[in-house]
Parts: C-alpha cells; sequence; structure tokens
C-alpha cells in the first residue's frame, strides 16, 4: 500500500539516492494534489482572493472559498465560515492566546501541560504577563502521557482555559481529550487543542473531540508551508476581537476608529497564503479519499516493528507510550553515549532523515532529564524498506559512535 502511496509524492520519484524520510512530524512531504493546486493557482490562476469582480479574481474567491469548505469537511466542522486560514500553527496558537486571554482579569489560570510544543507555551506565558494571569501544567507520566488524574488538583474556580496537544510531536502519545473536554466543561473553561500532529494522521471529527477551538499546520498534512488553521465553535468566534489588524478584516474604517468583519475575515487581515491555502485544501480532499483504516493498521504494524526493534538494540531507550493504541508513530529515543546530533548526521550521511535535538519541547526533556534525543517519525508513505535501514543503521551507529 505505502508504495502505491509513495507514487502520490513527487519528491520520491525525484531521489536517485537513498533516501528513507523519518522526518515528518517536522514536516510532511508535499502531496501531488497539493503540489499541483499551489503551482496552478500561481502559474495560471494568481489574482487576489475577495477584491476583484473580473472573472480571474472572482475564479481565485472561489477557490479560496472551496478550499476552506474541504478543509472544513476533513476536520468535521459544517460550516467553513468557522475555520480562519493563519501561516500555521504557531500563528493559530498565537491568535487564540492573544484573543482569548483578551476576556480574562488578572489572576485567572491557564492550563497547559509539561508536554507541550513551545508554540503552546511561550504564546501563553506572554499573555499571561501582559495580563497578571497565571500559568500551570499538567505533569507528564513516565510513560510520556498525561498524568489526568492530576487535573482536578490543578482546576480552580479561575482555571478560564485548558490548552494541549492533540498527539505529542516528541512521544506520539495521544491525548484522553474526552477526559479533558469534560475537565474543562466542568470548570468552565475553554478548552484549545494544538492539533498540529493530528491532521497528518487521518481526518478528525472536532466535535466528538470537544475542544473550543482547534490550531494546525498545512505543511505537516502534506500541503505547502506558509498556511494552516484555527477553528473556533461561532459564538467564541464572533465574541472575540482581532489579532492582526489591516486590511480585510474590517467592516467599516475612519480616522476616528475601525468595526470589524465577522468571523472568518475578522481574523485574517491582509493578503492570505492564497497557494498555500488552496494546496491545504487539495491536501485534505486527496487525504479525506483514502482508506484510513488500511493505513492506520499499516502505520501501527510499523510502529512495532520500529519500537520493537529499538528496544532490542544495545544502550538504546525508547521514550513514550510502550503499546501501539494510543499513540502515533512519531518515536523518541536516546542512545546512551551517543549524542542525537551525532547520531543524526551519521545516519543522515547514509540516506536516514531523522531529527535530534530538544523537539521545541524542552520543558518535556527536563522531565526525562535529557537535553535532547533522536526522533523518527512516520507516516502513510513510509514502509519496511525505511524501518529496515533505520535499525540496520542504528546497529553501525553504536558500534561506531560509542
Ligand atoms: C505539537 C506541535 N505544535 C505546534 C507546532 C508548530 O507548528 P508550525 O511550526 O507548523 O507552526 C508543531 C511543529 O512541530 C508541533 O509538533
Amino acid at each position: 500500500m505505502s508504495s502505491t502511496l509513495k507514487k502520490a509524492f513527487p519528491i520520491f520519484a525525484s531521489r536517485t539516492e537513498r533516501f528513507h524520510y523519518l522526518d515528518s512530524a517536522a514536516t510532511g512531504q508535499i502531496c501531488a494534489a497539493a503540489a499541483a493546486a499551489l503551482l496552478g493557482y500561481e502559474t495560471t490562476a494568481r489574482a487576489n482572493v475577495k477584491r476583484g469582480v473580473y472573472p480571474l479574481a472572482d475564479a481565485a474567491s472561489n477557490a479560496f472559498d472551496a478550499a476552506r469548505a474541504s478543509i472544513a469537511r476533513y476536520i468535521g466542522i459544517d460550516d467553513a465560515n468557522e475555520v480562519i486560514f493563519t501561516s500555521g500553527t504557531t500563528m493559530g496558537l498565537n491568535l487564540l492566546a492573544h484573543c482569548l486571554t483578551a476576556e480574562l482579569a488578572p489572576g485567572d489560570e491557564i492550563l497547559l501541560s509539561e508536554l507541550e510544543h513551545h508554540s503552546n507555551i511561550v504564546p501563553w506565558q506572554i499573555a499571561a504577563a501582559r495580563r497578571s494571569l497565571i500559568v500551570r501544567a499538567i505533569p507528564v507520566k513516565k510513560d510520556g502521557t498525561l498524568e489526568l488524574a492530576a487535573i482536578e488538583g490543578l482546576l480552580s474556580a479561575r482555571t478560564r482555559i485548558i490548552a494541549v496537544a492533540h498527539t505529542s510531536n516528541v512521544t506520539g502519545a495521544i491525548s484522553d481529550t474526552s477526559r479533558i473536554a469534560e475537565a474543562a466543561r466542568a470548570a468552565g473553561a475553554y478548552f484549545v487543542l494544538d492539533g498540529a500532529q493530528a491532521l497528518p494522521h487521518g481526518p478528525v471529527d472536532l466535535k466528538r473531540l470537544g475542544c473550543d477551538a482547534f490550531a494546525a499546520s498545512g505543511h505537516k498534512m502534506f500541503s505547502a508551508t506558509g498556511a494552516g488553521i484555527v477553528w473556533m465553535n461561532k459564538e467564541l468566534a464572533h465574541r472575540l476581537p482581532p489579532f492582526l489588524s489591516g486590511g480585510e478584516m474590517i467592516r467599516t474604517v475612519s480616522l476616528k476608529g475601525s468595526t470589524y468583519a465577522p468571523p472568518p475575515h475578522r481574523f485574517e487581515a491582509g493578503t492570505p497564503p492564497i497557494g498555500a491555502c488552496l494546496a491545504m485544501g487539495a491536501a485534505a480532499e486527496w487525504l479525506a479519499s483514502l482508506d484510513w483504516t488500511a493505513i492506520e493498521s499499516e502505520e501501527r504494524r510499523l510502529t512495532r516493528r520500529l519500537l520493537d526493534g529499538l528496544s532490542a538494540t544495545a544502550h538504546t531507550t525508547v521514550l513514550g507510550p510502550a503499546g501501539f493504541c494510543h499513540r502515533r508513530g512519531i518515536i523518541s529515543f536516546d542512545v546512551d553515549g551517543v549524542h542525537p546530533h551525532d547520531l543524526c548526521q551519521f545516519l543522515g550521511d547514509r540516506g536516514i532523515a531523522l531529527r535530534g535535538g530538544h523537539h521545541c519541547a524542552q520543558p518535556l526533556m527536563e522531565r526525562f532529564n535529557l537535553a535532547a534525543t533522536t526522533r523518527a517519525s512516520l507516516a502513510l508513505y513510509n514502509d519496511d524498506a525505511d524501518i529496515d535501514a533505520l535499525l540496520e543503521g542504528l546497529e553501525s551507529a553504536v558500534r561506531l559512535l560509542r
């Protein structure tokens, strides 16, 4: 199956040398559908959106609306106007941190977790410093999952926002969103979900996940860099103030003051990354057409192979959940006595693309008493040859580098 899927990603046919791409949690490779949408718009259909009335501009605006609708369907949302285009998860979480905290009073609390990407920590810290808010964090258990039993003790009458990752970009652990949603509801807090690592693994149903707001990136779901989305429920989006300001987010402007457009435009100031948004819509359409039961079962099989192989490799410790159910194929490991950067360089020279470092999750590294790990992350195009290459390469690395 992965060989058929591989054909839908132009990069694999373009490489003549050994190429085992195991860094999809950093960025996924672009699929042909997204690449065609990007190139088609930029070369033959380019006009700004929501401005001109000539046919080319009209067509661009219609394609932009259609992309929004495709993404809404991929995340289980009926009203496409609840989807706001951003430049990616980082901008989305900044938007949410800025806008949601505008309603808060000094002393109100925000609950994050120890496993968050810096993009879901720093924007809240900056907002907290500005508005004298308190930031707390759900601890992480030894197996890399959230210590949800601690939530009750961390919530207070002042908790207004809970913001956590759907899937850890370090360990692949999937959060128990229904328990967190329940806790948020009971506390009367908004539940913000960082979905950066969720969308590459198939469609999601945000209604079932129970969040009030969600952010994700196009480039991680096999589209172009430069576009992403925020989803917010309608009532919330209509109530919140803008984030960035300028053209296209207004209703009226006078030198005395301005009024704002309704969502989604209120949150989409300036010319959006149109080509990348169209590409994200095309990726969502293509991904939605795939057999995710089969893809998921293949990802589980490869994850199991990799986890078993790593556990059998001398001096190697895997972080994160031991099972295959509540995790994705994002696997961080530590090789005692070998720095992740040396390991990634050694394996990179042998055609194996991995990521070494703190993965923008320094609090989680601290939790595990590590400065850095090596991470292999799987996507729908990986196959047994990728796992074999990594495990064989790692054996040599342990022999030669330790
Ligand atoms: C869980 C998580 N959140 C947020 C981000 C930030 O995404 P982006 O760099 O696309 O804005 C990432 C990127 O790796 C991530 O893995």
